[in-house]
C-alpha cells in the first residue's frame, strides 16, 4: 500500500474538469488473491510479478505467513512483486482477524486441504453487498473427500486423502470454482467439474497451476458448459514458478466510467482488452468512442459532451462474459449524469445498491425496488460529503465527485484501498483535481 493513500482518510475531488492523459492499469486483485492461495500448494519459491499494492493483498500475505510460508515483497514498476516460499507449511489454523477482514480468505481452505489435509477457518458470513453463503464451496470439498465440521462461526475441515470426483456446481460461483480447483490439484485421481465459473480469474488460476506442474484441462466444452478436468498431481511434483499478473479489468472499467462521467479523452495502458467486451458495449452505447491498440495493449476512450451522454435502457449484471457486478456501481454513478433512464438489474448480489443513498444526497434520481434500480439521468450532480460503504461503491462515489460541480469529499476510503492501489493518483495523472485529505 502506498503510505500516502493508506494513512489518509478521505478523498477530495473538485468536479467539473474533463479527464485527459494516460494511466497504467494495476494488476488484478481478484486474480492475485487465489494465485497467492495456490502458492501454498507448491513446495518451492513462486514469484508473482505486478500484483497490486492494496490492503486485501496485505491481508493475504499475513494469512500465508500465518500458515508458515515465507513471503517477501519487492516494489515493482507497476505494483509489487511477491515472492512466496511455501516449502514448509507448519500451521493450518487461520487467524480470525485476517479471515474476517477479507471474505476471499475462504479459498485457502482448498489450498490447505490439498497441501496438509486440514484447515481451521472462521465462517465468513454475509457482508454489506448481500448474503454470501459458502455452501457450494463446502459441497465441492466434501465431494473430494473432506470431512467438514461447523460449530458456531468455526469450520474445521480434514481429509486423510482427497480423491478426484465428479462435481456439478448448482451455480458457477467464482470462489467455489477456485476452492475446488485448489483442492483437486493434488487429489488422487481425476476430478471432472461441471458448470464451473468462466471468469478470467479462474482461467488464469488454472494457467498458473499448470505452469507449476498441475494437470488441469480446459476442455472445449469449458466455454459452453464450464467443464474442467483436473488430473491429480502429487504435491512433490509441483514446483515454484515466476508469473506475470494479469491487469485488473474492474479497475480499467472504473476508469472508463469515470471518463464518461467527467468527459474528456483518456488512454488506458496494460488493459485486458479481450475481457472487456460487455463493458465496452455499454460505454459505446452511452456515446463513448473506443479505439484499441491490440499490440500495445492500450485503449483510448473519448467521452461524448455531457449533453450527448445517454443512458442505455437496461443492464443486467451476470456471470462472465456478462456485465460484471463489480462495475454496477461505477455504471450507476455515470448513468446519474447521463440523459434518459437506465434500469439496472443486479443478478449476483442481493444488497448492492447501497451507493444509491449517497448518490441521492448528491442530487441523483434513483429508485430501488428489490434487485432493480431505476436511474433517471439528470445531466448533473451536486458536490457533497459522502462516505464509502464498500469497495466498488466507494470508487463510484469518486466518479460522482468528478462529475459534480464543486468540491466533494469521499470519506472512509479504507474500503476503496482494499482494491485500488492509487485511485487518487491515477485520476490526478488523468488531469483530475483530486487529492487525499
Ligand atoms: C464475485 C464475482 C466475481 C468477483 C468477486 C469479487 C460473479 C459471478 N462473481 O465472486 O466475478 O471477482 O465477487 O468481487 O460475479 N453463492 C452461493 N453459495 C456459494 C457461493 C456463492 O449461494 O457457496 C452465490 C452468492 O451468494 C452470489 C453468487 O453465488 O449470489 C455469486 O457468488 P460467487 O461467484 O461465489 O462470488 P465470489 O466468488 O465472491
Amino acid at each position: 500500500m502506498t503510505q500516502s493513500s493508506n494513512d489518509k482518510s478521505y478523498i477530495r475531488v473538485e468536479g467539473g474538469y474533463p479527464l485527459s492523459g494516460n494511466v497504467r492499469i494495476q494488476g488484478s486483485k481478484n486474480a492475485s488473491l487465489p494465485i497467492m492461495a495456490a502458492c501454498l500448494l507448491i513446495p518451492g519459491k513462486c514469484t508473482l510479478k505486478g500484483c497490486p499494492d492494496i490492503t486485501d493483498i496485505e491481508c493475504m500475505r499475513s494469512l500465508l505467513k500465518s500458515a508458515g510460508a515465507e513471503v517477501e515483497t519487492i516494489s515493482g514498476i507497476n505494483g509489487i512483486d511477491i515472492v512466496i516460499n511455501a516449502d514448509t507449511i507448519k500451521h493450518c489454523v487461520l487467524p480470525s482477524r485476517y479471515v474476517r477482514a477479507m471474505r476471499s480468505s475462504v479459498i485457502l481452505m482448498g489450498a490447505l486441504l490439498g497441501r496438509v489435509g486440514e484447515v481451521y477457518v472462521d465462517y465468513p458470513g454475509g457482508c454489506v453487498i448481500g448474503e454470501r453463503p459458502i455452501d457450494i464451496h463446502l459441497m465441492g470439498l466434501e465431494k473430494l473427500g473432506a470431512q467438514i465440521w461447523t460449530e458456531g462461526n468455526k469450520i474445521h475441515a480434514y481429509a486423510d486423502e482427497l480423491k478426484g470426483a465428479h462435481i456439478t456446481l448448482p451455480f458457477p460461483s467464482v470462489g467455489a470454482t477456485q476452492n475446488i480447483i485448489l483442492a483437486a490439484v493434488t487429489a488422487k485421481g481425476t476430478t471432472v467439474l461441471k458448470n464451473a465459473a468462466k471468469e478470467p480469474e479462474v482461467t488464469v488460476l488454472c494457467d498458473f497451476l499448470n505452469r507449476a506442474g498441475a494437470d488441469i484441462v480446459l476442455t472445449e466444452s469449458f466455454w459452453t458448459e464450464g467443464k474442467l478436468v483436473i488430473n491429480g498431481t502429487p504435491v512433490g511434483k509441483l514446483c515454484g514458478v515466476g508469473f506475470d499478473m494479469i491487469p485488473d479489468r474492474i479497475v480499467a472499467g472504473t476508469y472508463m466510467f469515470a471518463a464518461l462521467a467527467a468527459g474528456g479523452r483518456i488512454t488506458l495502458e496494460n488493459i485486458p482488452i479481450e475481457q472487456m467486451g460487455s463493458t465496452c458495449d455499454i460505454i459505446v452505447n452511452m456515446g463513448g468512442k473506443i479505439k484499441f491498440d491490440d499490440t500495445a495493449k492500450t485503449m483510448q476512450l473519448t467521452a461524448p459532451e455531457r449533453k450527448q451522454l445517454k443512458n442505455v435502457t437496461r443492464v443486467e449484471t451476470d456471470v462472465y462474459p456478462g456485465f460484471p457486478t463489480d462495475l454496477q456501481s461505477p455504471l450507476m454513478a455515470a448513468a446519474a449524469v447521463a440523459q434518459g433512464e437506465l434500469l439496472i438489474k443486479e443478478n449476483i448480489f442481493s444488497s448492492r445498491f447501497r451507493i444509491a443513498d449517497e448518490l441521492r444526497g448528491m442530487g441523483a434520481d434513483i429508485g430501488i425496488n428489490g434487485d432493480t434500480a431505476l436511474v433517471r439521468g439528470k445531466g448533473k450532480l451536486l458536490a457533497g460529503n459522502v462516505a464509502a460503504k464498500e469497495l466498488r461503491g466507494g470508487a463510484a462515489l469518486v466518479i460522482a465527485g468528478l462529475a459534480a460541480s464543486g468540491i466533494t469529499t469521499v470519506s472512509d476510503i479504507s474500503y476503496i484501498n482494499r482494491g485500488y492501489q492509487d485511485i487518487a493518483g491515477d485520476l490526478k495523472r488523468l488531469g483530475a483535481e483530486i487529492s487525499l485529505g
